[in-house]
């Protein structure tokens, strides 16, 4: 029998408290971004180290909008040069970049910068990332019932036959899997609107740590604690199951 620890296949981490670090350090909530971005890399070596299929970020929500302008401005920056220092390090590393989350209402440069970075990176085999910017559960969830809504006036969809895997793939999502591990940095227990529909039988960890303080340790804590705890699906336990 294997004593190899259950890793999850995909991780989704909401990444809080950017904010807050740059408060506790006597800086600018800008200057926690950028702090942020070192975990970033960190993360998703950390997460390619540990044999993790697909990792999730929540880097920026459609609410975010409602940010003030002046921070907000900032963060599209913050993700244009992100593209532009990481791509190469990222294909080296055989991650490839997906974006999640409605493209077309981002700045232009950011749009042409993300498409870049999904187009240069499309060969990595190692890690799927998933950057989940301009998304919520909500838009995504209103997108797909669009979708469908489309196809049933033109005719091509009988409303019948719709069934839980036509909504996936009516999805951002489409074809990834769902989390199996949701990680919130900052303290809050909450989904501020990510992946509802994807999160349905997904574990949790709630970790007080910062998102810019958020290291290698933590994220093998939370893998640690998600190989602890049993997953049934509204399953009774299968004695079999718990032993292979
Ligand atoms: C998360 O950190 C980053 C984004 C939402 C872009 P916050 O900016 O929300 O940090 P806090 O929650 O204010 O500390
Ligand atoms: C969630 O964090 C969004 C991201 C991490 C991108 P927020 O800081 O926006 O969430 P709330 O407002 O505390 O729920
Ligand atoms: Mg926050």
């Amino acid at each position: 029998m294997s004593e190899q620890k259950r890793i999850p296949q995909h991780v989704a981490i909401i990444m809080d408290g950017n904010g807050r670090w740059a408060q506790q350090h006597g800086l600018e909530r800008y200057a926690g971004h950028i702090q942020g971005v070192e975990s970033v890399r960190r993360t998703i070596k950390a997460a390619a180290r540990h044999g993790v299929s697909y990792l999730t970020l929540y880097a920026f929500s459609t609410e975010n909008w409602n940010r003030p302008a002046e921070e907000v401005n900032a963060l599209m920056e913050l993700f244009c040069k992100c593209v532009i220092n990481e791509t190469e390090n990222l294909k080296t590393e055989g991650v490839r970049v997906k974006i999640i989350g409605d493209k077309n209402r981002l700045p232009g440069n950011v749009q042409e910068h993300l498409t870049r970075i999904e187009e240069q990176t499309a060969q990595g085999e190692r890690l799927t990332l998933l950057l989940a910017l301009n998304y919520s559960s909500r838009d995504e969830l209103t997108h797909a019932v669009q979708q469908l809504a489309r196809k049933v006036a033109a005719g091509t969809l009988n409303p019948e036959t719709i069934t839980e895997q036509s909504v996936e793939q009516s999805l951002y999502t489409a074809g990834y899997p769902d989390p199996d591990l949701i990680i919130r940095t900052s303290g809050e227990q909450r989904l501020s609107n990510f992946l509802l529909w994807q999160a349905a039988y997904a574990e949790f960890y709630f970790t007080p740590v910062l998102w810019p303080d958020f290291s290698d340790e933590e994220f093998a804590r939370a893998l640690d604690e998600y190989a602890a705890r049993e997953r049934r699906f509204g399953r009774v336990t299968n004695r079999n199951e718990e032993r292979s």
